[in-house]
């Protein structure tokens, strides 16, 4: 089986889309969304109707999620996070509002092969990005794997419990496409990246895909048009760093 893992698309509809077109032809069973389906860019409509239409198997909610519907108060976001979410707001149609609402919370398992947490298995919106943080979540699961999102950071943290030694294999994947294959005895914790709004200094939409029959999972890079995401970004009268920082991948 060939799962599709995607996270943090953050309302950026032409990252989605060119992330969809690359796998078209990769003969994807299921799709799998890590939550922040919106925030940040100008498309959450679009973002919201594109991933109703794929279909996919499991979503859960991110942090921007659970803010723009109101299930949270916000208060860890600063303020041009938080501006951009309430223009989210204000612009989501009721049905896409409703949609993103009843999104489930994580961590949630996916077919008895592996869990999906938004940020970690203790809260959607605590970043993984220490030995020590990763570990905790390793004390805190069971499963061998487990995929996460938040950081917008592909990466790949491996955990041998027979020696207590955990360490992250990969960091910042440079290639378009890198294919790693798992150790059935190693645990791990895998980030496929962000599809909106990447954070390691490469521009390019990020996603992987997990074969459950090879234990490999696959990272991907893919280019999109950033100067249209942009021009959205602006003409909505958001924060002008959301549409820099597409460019640079900060
Ligand atoms: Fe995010």
């Amino acid at each position: 089986m060939k799962y599709l893992i995607i996270s943090d698309i953050h309302s950026n509809i032409e990252a989605l889309r060119a992330v969809i077109f690359e796998t078209m032809s990769m003969d994807i069973d299921k799709y799998v969304i890590l939550g922040d389906l919106v925030g940040y860019c100008a498309s959450p409509n679009e973002v919201i109707e594109r991933v109703r239409d794929i279909n996919p198997a499991i979503i859960i909610r991110g942090n921007h999620d659970k803010f723009v519907s109101g299930l949270s108060d916000g208060r860890d976001f600063n303020r041009i996070a938080r501006e951009a979410d309430l223009w989210t707001r204000e612009n989501l149609l009721t049905q896409n509002m409703d949609f993103i609402r009843q999104l489930p919370k994580g961590p949630v398992e996916v077919d008895g092969l592996f869990e999906i947490v938004h940020g970690s298995h203790y809260d959607e919106d605590r970043y993984i990005l220490s030995s020590s943080e990763v570990l905790d979540e390793f004390y805190g699961s069971q499963w061998r794997i487990t995929f996460f999102g938040h950081t917008h950071i592909q990466m790949i943290w491996a955990y041998d419990e027979n020696n207590e030694d955990v360490e992250p294999n990969i960091f910042a994947i440079r290639d378009n496409k890198y294919e790693y294959k798992l150790d059935k005895n190693i645990r791990y914790m895998i980030n496929p990246g962000s599809v909106g709004q990447p954070r390691d200094r490469d521009p390019r939409s990020a996603f992987a895909i997990f074969d459950s029959d090879k234990w490999t999972v696959t990272f991907f890079r893919v280019n999109y048009n950033i100067k249209i995401a942009q021009d959205k970004i602006r003409r909505a009268g958001l924060d002008e760093f959301f549409s820099e920082r597409l460019a640079v991948g900060i």
